[in-house]
């Protein structure tokens, strides 16, 4: 069994790169800015066809403009790129369902192959099967990359070209709409199946395999250690990577946690015994874990959680001297053996920390204790880091915000990567 997927507007979002290299070809060959219409038309035809169809081109300046196009592609606009939310999901399904997935596209080879690289999904195809000059007809493209006994075989894509090639090459069609075509197109095209989401490929394809195993990972650092910022940046490359991002924090991510969490910030609580306090950030978290965090993973999504159970260890443990063990200990019910596969920690001295703070905003409960307070809360986050390295990616948050994003986007595409491997 074979699912063929074609490339932009199907595994990818590339209209970024596409449409910024058709108006630099356009430009340096004298012709007016084409309205966004027309430029969402270049998503997906061979670029002569767009030339000469879209904009009147003669065919040899269609040539012509197509050398301009590619010359700025592939310095810059291949990457301009993202992968469409769920894709990898779908892809890493399909293998475990026994699927061979392969790529059919009317790209070139050489920035074909880069952005599957740079995305990290070329592992999941057998063949990648890309258009040269001499042709980029989906229907030869098609055939060229099946085996002679490939059995049952899809094309999935979101144009007529790919329905079109899948039908004459006499294989199964499956449209999906989240890319540059319109239903209407597509069923016109003869597509078999449609799918409105990259999920949607899966209830078509394989509807009784268990999706693959997504991945939890922790964010972790003092208050003041710009955590919020970088969460948020994370947040959004994880998703130009095609991961299903749900992102949630603690204490909170569930409505039960939630009103715990008002209970446990509110300044007027000042006579709450530390017990209370590790003991409801404890039941905040079994909530979350069972609610929230177990179902996304289980349902292939990138759990991204602002504080865990590292927070109380430190908090708890260190700033408010439960002990390390004793917090590990209470929180044993909460979490059941569910821990992050990651957990970044902003790594910033607590008086740098507290300087930030200050700079901020008004302090909550626990922000407001003393500078002893939040220099035991470092110790103890150093002490989780010293007892379990492998979980911890350390990252020096003592730098400019670009430097540690980019430290962070790093390290944790790293880990999933490898995770993706297992
Ligand atoms: P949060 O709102 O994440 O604060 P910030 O955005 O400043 O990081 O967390 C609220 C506070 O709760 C924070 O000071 C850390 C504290 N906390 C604990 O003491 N124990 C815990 O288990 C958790 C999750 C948070």
């Amino acid at each position: 069994m074979w699912v063929l997927f074609d490339l932009d507007g199907t595994l990818t979002q590339s209209e970024e790169g596409i449409w910024n290299c058709a108006k630099y070809a356009l430009e340096k060959m004298g012709y007016p800015e084409p309205d966004a219409a027309t430029l969402r038309k270049f998503i997906g035809p061979p670029l002569i066809w767009s030339f000469t169809e879209l904009i009147g081109m003669s065919e040899e300046k269609a040539w012509q403009a197509q050398a301009v196009y590619r010359e700025r592609y592939n310095r810059i606009g291949l990457l301009e790129n993202r992968v469409y939310p769920g894709i990898r999901t779908v892809l890493r399904t399909l293998r475990k369902a026994g699927f061979f997935l392969g790529v059919v596209t009317g790209k070139p080879a050489g920035p074909t192959e880069r952005i599957l690289e740079h995305f990290g999904i070329r592992k999941y195809f057998e063949t990648v099967h890309c258009a040269t000059d001499a042709s980029a007809d989906k229907e030869q493209l098609i055939r060229a990359a099946l085996p002679a006994d490939f059995g049952e075989a899809w094309m999935v894509g979101d144009r007529k070209f790919d329905m079109d090639g899948g039908l004459r090459a006499g294989i199964h069609t499956l449209g999906v709409l989240y890319g540059y075509g319109s239903e209407e197109e597509l069923r016109e095209a003869g597509a078999e199946r449609i799918a409105c989401t990259p999920r949607e490929i899966l209830s078509h394809l394989c509807p009784d395999t268990e999706p693959a195993r997504g991945a939890f990972l922790s964010m972790e650092g003092l208050d003041g250690s710009g955590k919020g910022t970088q969460l948020e940046r994370l947040a959004d490359t994880l998703d130009r990577y095609g991961y299903e991002v749900v992102r949630t924090r603690e204490p909170g991510g569930t409505p039960i946690g939630e009103k715990i969490r008002e209970i446990l910030l509110d300044r007027e609580n000042r006579g709450m015994t530390d017990e209370t306090e590790a003991l409801l950030y404890a039941a905040s978290r079994a909530q979350h874990v069972r609610e929230r965090i177990r179902p996304a993973v289980a349902a292939g999504k990138t759990v991204l959680c602002d504080r865990f159970l590292d927070s109380s260890v430190a908090y708890q443990g260190g700033g408010r001297q439960l002990g390390i063990d004793e917090v590990l200990r209470i929180n044993e019910p909460a979490v059941a053996g569910t821990w992050p596969d990651l957990t970044v920690y902003l790594d910033i001295g607590h008086r740098q920390a507290l300087e930030r703070r200050c700079a901020a905003s008004t302090p909550d409960r626990m922000e407001m204790e003393a500078e002893s307070f939040h220099a035991r809360v470092e110790e103890g986050y150093h002490e989780l880091i010293r007892r379990d390295p492998e979980r911890f990616a350390v990252v020096n948050a003592e730098r400019t915000r670009e430097e540690i994003s980019a430290d962070i986007a790093e390290k944790v595409l790293n880990r999933l990567m490898a995770l993706e491997e297992k």
